[in-house]
C-alpha cells in the first residue's frame, strides 16, 4: 500500500531512552512492531501488520538512500541510516536506524528488523541539506534515473569528506 498521507510540518521527537522495533519478511513487510512504533507513527498493531515498511515513507526522502539500505542488507550485512518518516496524521518524526538481517536455523535470511534511536541533532544538520540535494538531483532526473542521480551526489560528497558511507554516518551519530 502506497502512502496516501499529507505530509505536515509538525515534527514529534523519540526520547532518549526509547526504541522503536520492527521486523518485517525478506520482501519488507512488517510482521512486527513495538509499542513505541505504534505510539509514534500512529496505526494500530492491525494496521501495521502485513504492510510494506513504505507505509511510512516521507516524500522528503531520498530514494537513494533505501536503494543503499536493501543493497546492504540483502549482501547479509547490517545497515544504519538517518531516516524521516512520516506518520499516520502527517506529522514527522527523525530517528538513527540500524537495519539487520535476521538468519533461520540454516543461516539463510528469512526477514529483517530495525531498532531505531533518536539522532543526534547536530547530525540531521548536516544530513538534512544532503538529502536535499540528493532529493532534488533525483526529481531533476525522473523516475528512472532518480536512485543513480541521488546516489551520485551522496557518493561526491562522501568523497569530499574523504570518508565511505559507514563511518561517516556513525561519525555523525557519535
Ligand atoms: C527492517 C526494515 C525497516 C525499514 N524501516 C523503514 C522506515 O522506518 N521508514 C521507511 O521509510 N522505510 C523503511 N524501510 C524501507 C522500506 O522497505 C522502503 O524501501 C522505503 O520506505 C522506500 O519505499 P519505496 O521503495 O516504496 O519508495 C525499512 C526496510 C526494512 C527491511
Amino acid at each position: 500500500m502506497k502512502n496516501r498521507v499529507t505530509p505536515s510540518t509538525v515534527e514529534h521527537s523519540l526520547d532518549h531512552d526509547s526504541f522503536i522495533v520492527s521486523k518485517t519478511d525478506t520482501r519488507g513487510c512488517i510482521t512486527y512492531a513495538n509499542r513505541t512504533f505504534m505510539h509514534i507513527a500512529g496505526y494500530s498493531e492491525r494496521e501495521l501488520l502485513g504492510q510494506q515498511h513504505n507505509i511510512l515513507r516521507h516524500p522528503d526522502m531520498p530514494r537513494a538512500v533505501f536503494q543503499l539500505l536493501w543493497d546492504t542488507i540483502k549482501q547479509g550485512q547490517e545497515c544504519f541510516a538517518f531516516v524521516k518518516n512520516l506518520s499516520k496524521d502527517g506529522s514527522f518524526y527523525w530517528v538513527f536506524a540500524n537495519i539487520n538481517p535476521n538468519y533461520d536455523d540454516k543461516r539463510e535470511v528469512c526477514g529483517y528488523f530495525s531498532v531505531r534511536r533518536m539522532p543526534n541533532q547536530e547530525a540531521l544538520n548536516v544530513i538534512e541539506p544532503i538529502y536535499r540535494e540528493m532529493l532534488t538531483a533525483e526529481q531533476a532526473a525522473g523516475t528512472r534515473d532518480a536512485v543513480a542521480a541521488g546516489t551520485r551526489i551522496l557518493q561526491s560528497r562522501l568523497k569530499e569528506g574523504n570518508i565511505e558511507y559507514e563511518p561517516f554516518i556513525l561519525g555523525l551519530q557519535g
